[in-house]
């Protein structure tokens, strides 16, 4: 299967100087990779999203976005639609991130419908998954993990579900340089796999990529994605850094 590295940019790139620097070395590092059997995607702040299709427009690096509203247009005051982000370029979009989660209040109801307007758009949704360490502890990452698919995709057929991405990320490895075990990991891929080809086909379920995202660095690379058999990474810090995020995203595709 083809591999996925997502950079999720979150708040970052405060001015245009630090963005277009950002951009520069980006497409300066790029020219030294070539990926032969990966898609490298960048989700940057919703400001700069235009910015960032337009300059990698006709490469091989593609554009989405953290965050889009449930509706298509309307009186919803600070709201991006995914249409909207359709239209100005993005083809993706992250969905139930554990920081929206947490400071937004976004349930698994709350990323199904981002998730079904987002596929109806157009984008491919990446719908973040994973237990928090409190979870972990009392052996409850398995639930957790099967709530969180079952609600979050819920109604979303067999003809759409091939363009969805899930990402596991396990909430105390994110922003906090601990990461799982590879055979852990492995363990919640099986899981997945199994509650997808339940909801779908078993076909169809091993058409869908699932990511590992939590402190992924150059270094823990091959442990969190390459060794437990993981279709790509979402990184963030590390997507700050374009040669280190090339340098993940070089270790995936020839692996
Ligand atoms: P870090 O790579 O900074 O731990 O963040 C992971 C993440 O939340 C990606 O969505």
């Amino acid at each position: 299967m083809e591999k996925y590295i997502i950079g999720n940019l979150k708040m970052n790139l405060l001015t245009q100087a630090e963005r277009n620097h950002y951009l520069a070395s980006f497409s300066s590092e790029l020219k030294k990779s070539k990926f032969s059997n990966s898609r490298v995607v960048l989700c940057p702040p919703m400001v700069h999203m235009e910015k960032f299709a337009g300059v990698f427009r006709g490469s091989e690096v593609q554009v989405g976005v953290q965050n889009v509203y449930f509706e298509e247009r309307g009186s919803f005051t600070g709201e991006v639609s995914p249409l909207m982000v359709k239209n100005f370029g993005g083809e993706y979009a992250i969905a139930g991130h554990s920081e929206r989660r947490r400071y937004f209040g976004e349930t698994n109801e709350v990323a199904n419908e981002k998730i079904k307007i987002a596929l109806k758009s157009g984008l491919r949704p990446v719908y973040c998954i994973g237990e928090t360490e409190d979870e972990r502890r009392k052996d409850l990452t398995f639930e957790v993990i099967s709530r969180q698919i079952e609600e979050g995709l819920l109604g979303i057929a067999n003809t759409q579900a091939d363009r969805l991405i899930i990402a596991y990320e396990p909430i105390w490895a994110v922003g906090t340089d601990v990461v799982p075990e590879s055979n852990e990991v492995m363990e919640v891929r099986i899981l997945i796999r199994k509650i997808l080809s339940e909801l779908y086909s078993p076909e169809l379920a091993e058409r869908i990529p699932i990511l590992y995202g939590g402190s992924v660095k150059a270094k823990s690379a091959a442990q969190v994605c390459v060794d437990p058999g993981m279709d790509g990474v979402l990184v963030g810090r590390e997507s700050l850094i374009p040669m280190e995020f090339l340098k993940i995203a070089n270790i995936i595709d020839k692996s």
